[in-house]
């Protein structure tokens, strides 16, 4: 695939980020980084969001053969992941981001007897934040005394819940599928708008669930489009229908993807909101392009056909301009891959750095490229 006209930069770039990552690897070790400042991964706990990207980032250089180094890496960060799950209150829907690429990676590539029951363990319990009657996840655990987040859901969570349908193929029990589906149509009828934006946050009445209203987040305003959040419903709705075949998720996640499409700049490289008033500094967030790219190239297979090319070319132009562009490689005093990620505009954190995330779903993108099968949220 790499091969085909117009991809020689791809085996280029897969090098660049594989022996930049073989160089920052040592230092960053069995930890969880996720913004660089000033050219150095800041390194979080291990119940941080972030905890699985560096694992899955090295699995994916891991089943392109060799690399013992990075695999040793990746067990190890899996298996710091243990105290986490043993302390639930630290543990939020982020469990499927965090175990996907971590322990179902492990599973997927070494068949570890461990690894799937970490995998089942941690799906357990993002069903277990399903709310029953406003059919949603339930997304945070209260940040501080007194708050009551109990009827807030967020759209990243369509990333977590291919976690949900692995653990049901994988056990014979439909319940996890039923749990995600049911948060998905509420992600169809709450969250994704009639011209593809998505809202970040909807919040609900936890107990009659009653929609009451959606809310900015890390995007600019509740009625903005921030970008990141519109990758991961693009994304997100993309594995919906290639695990449940529901032709609504694929309808979604077309208008989700021309949105997208229809807002990038000349660069392809999204702003971090695609609604920003004048004023406001359009800081780019590099990894909702890397994210929206790898969900393009899922959505083109999904698709098929002559609509293919409709997502799968700009999603290779997209990799390629974070690839020219947008990339550090010549730079030895930055361990970021891809540089000019925002995190959290509104709360003025990690704004214009590489961010982990935005390196993964680099190298994911690469990966899907090179004609790479085993991609963890399959
Ligand atoms: N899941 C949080 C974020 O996308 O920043």
């Amino acid at each position: 695939m790499a091969n085909a006209a117009g991809l020689d930069w791809v085996e280029e770039a897969w090098t660049n980020a594989r022996d930049k990552t073989r160089r920052i690897a040592g230092r960053i070790g069995a930890n969880f980084p996720h913004a660089s400042q000033g050219g150095v991964y800041v390194l979080e706990p291990p119940h941080w969001w972030t905890a699985g990207f560096w694992p899955g980032m090295l699995w994916l250089f891991v089943q392109g053969g060799g690399e013992e180094g990075l695999r040793r890496i990746a067990e190890a960060c899996e298996e710091k992941l243990d105290d986490v799950l043993r302390d639930y209150t630290k543990l939020d829907h982020d469990i499927g981001f965090m175990w996907t690429l971590t322990s179902l990676a492990s599973y997927k590539l070494t068949g570890h007897a461990e690894s799937r029951r970490r995998a089942l363990q941690a799906a357990n319990y993002l069903a277990g934040r399903f709310n029953l009657k406003g059919r949603y996840i339930r997304a945070w655990n209260p940040w501080s005394e007194n708050d009551d987040n109990a009827g807030i859901a967020i759209i990243d969570c369509a990333m977590n819940v291919p976690l949900l349908f692995w653990a049901s193929a994988e056990s014979g029990d439909p319940r996890y599928r039923h749990i995600a589906e049911a948060h998905l149509d509420t992600v169809l009828e709450r969250f994704v708008r009639p011209d593809g934006s998505v809202y970040h946050i909807v919040r609900f009445d936890p107990e009659t669930g009653d929609f009451l209203e959606g809310i900015g987040g890390q995007g600019f305003a509740p009625e903005s489009a921030w970008s990141r959040g519109t990758a991961w419903a693009l994304y997100g709705l993309s594995l919906a229908y290639h695990h449940s075949r529901k032709q609504a998720y694929l309808d979604a996640a077309k208008r989700v993807a021309h949105f997208f499409l229809a807002n990038l700049p000349d660069d392809l490289v999204p702003h971090w909101d695609f609604r920003l008033p004048p004023e406001i500094t359009k800081y780019r967030d590099s990894s909702a392009g890397a994210c929206a790219a790898s969900g393009l190239l899922l959505l083109s297979e999904l698709v098929g056909g002559t609509e293919s090319r409709l997502y799968r070319e700009p999603a290779v132009r997209m990799l390629e301009s974070l690839y020219r562009h947008y990339g550090a490689w010549d730079d030895e005093k930055e361990e970021g891959l891809i540089r000019h990620g925002t995190s959290h505009y509104p709360e003025g954190k990690n704004i214009d750095v590489p961010l982990i995330y935005g390196d993964y779903f680099f190298v994911e993108g690469l990966s899907r490229l090179r004609g790479n099968d085993k991609i963890f949220w399959q």
